[in-house]
């Protein structure tokens, strides 16, 4: 039995049959048989139970600067941006901080974010007005059934609002094994978001710092509180539901988008369902910020996935809108749907 405690930032104590930690593409030559699941830094992942199968965890490492590169990508030794090939087994917050320290810059609004490179792109993680996507311009993978090699653009990634084709059926047997981005060399703040409009950033390290700050005020620390970040994705809504409402709250937190839809704050709608900082045995929603389902120590599976079922189900009955998880759902044999636990 393979140990997964330390594989899933929720703290879950919870095995899987094998455990098989991968550090270079050639370890993933051979097809595999049986269930497997892939994991970086198990930060985004609920196991409900057991996993029958094996666990491939994600330590390919290495950072390697390439040539510069015009706005296009084509390359161009005047041009201010830089190609960044990264193994997908590097912490992105570690990433960060390193490219930085290089002077490159473009994911600073990303900074703090649990979770490993390759794992990154699956959800296309996001936070501050930046999904991670924008600068994927390469990335290469390996096929764990047939052991072959894969290599995608960042156009053929699909990406969207935490989700890319990793998710698609046929594709989800990829191995992450480099993302190579493309960056800026010249920091152009990324002040969308309402916590960061009101300040005035010289540096990326200074925005940094400020997604830092907010990140901490708002979420907990997986280090000492079991989390997986927001369980639940935003939904979207049309704006006839908005309208409906703002008759009943009109300071409802709303986001406009290019098709016409408007995309909600979960944590909001679970806030006003009276389900923010509430407690369930050892699990509950997190006092600053109602979205992150949170392990008090020492909580089962099942009872993670019976608060969750809880806050959905107070949700639709407040406002008839159904939430559907973030976080991935792994049970005994592999990859499950919300309606399946
Ligand atoms: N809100 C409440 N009560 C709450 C939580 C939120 O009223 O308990 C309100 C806030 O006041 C705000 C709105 O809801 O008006 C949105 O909240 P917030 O700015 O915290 O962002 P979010 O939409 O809840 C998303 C991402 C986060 C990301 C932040 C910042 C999703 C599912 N979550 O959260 O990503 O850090 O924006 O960009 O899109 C993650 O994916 O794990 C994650 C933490």
């Amino acid at each position: 039995m393979f140990d997964l405690s330390s594989y899933n930032t929720f703290n879950l104590t919870v095995y899987a049959q094998a455990g098989r930690v991968i550090t270079a593409p050639e370890d993933l030559t051979q097809p595999l048989g049986g269930p497997y699941i892939i994991l970086g830094a198990g930060s985004d992942v609920l196991f409900t139970e057991d996993f029958a199968g094996t666990v491939l965890i994600n330590r390919i490492g290495g950072i390697e600067l390439g040539s510069k590169v015009d706005e296009r990508g084509a390359p161009n030794d005047l041009g201010d941006h830089i190609l960044v090939r990264v193994g997908g087994g590097v912490l992105l917050d570690e990433l960060i901080d390193y490219l930085l320290d290089q002077g490159i810059c473009g994911l600073e609004n990303l900074s703090l974010i649990p979770g490993t490179v390759g794992a990154a792109p699956i959800q296309n993680v996001g936070a501050y007005g930046v999904e991670i996507g924008t600068f994927i311009a390469q990335i290469e993978a390996r096929d764990v059934l047939s052991g072959k090699q894969v290599i995608l653009s960042g156009e053929q990634c699909r990406f969207g609002y935490r989700t890319s084709i990793f998710k698609e059926q046929g594709w989800s047997s990829l191995f992450i094994t480099h993302v190579t981005f493309k960056l800026p060399l010249k920091f152009t703040p990324k002040v969308n978001y309402a916590g960061l409009q009101s300040c005035e950033f010289k540096q990326a390290r200074a925005l940094r710092e400020r997604v830092i700050a907010l990140r901490n005020e708002k979420l907990p620390n997986p280090k000492y509180v079991g989390n997986a970040g927001s369980f639940f994705k935003n939904p979207y809504v049309s704006a006839q539901v908005v309208a409906q409402l703002k008759e009943r709250y009109e300071q409802v937190p709303c986001y406009p988008q290019s098709d016409g839809s408007f995309k909600l704050a979960a944590g909001w709608l679970i806030d006003k369902a009276n389900c923010r900082g509430i407690k369930h045995g050892q699990v509950g929603t997190w006092g600053n910020q109602a979205l992150v389902i949170v392990n008090l120590g020492g909580a089962k599976p099942h009872e993670v996935v019976a608060l969750a079922k809880y806050v959905s189900a107070e949700v639709q009955n407040k406002f008839a809108l159904d939430l559907v998880p973030e976080v991935r759902l792994y049970g005994k044999h592999g990859e499950l749907s919300w309606d399946q636990i």
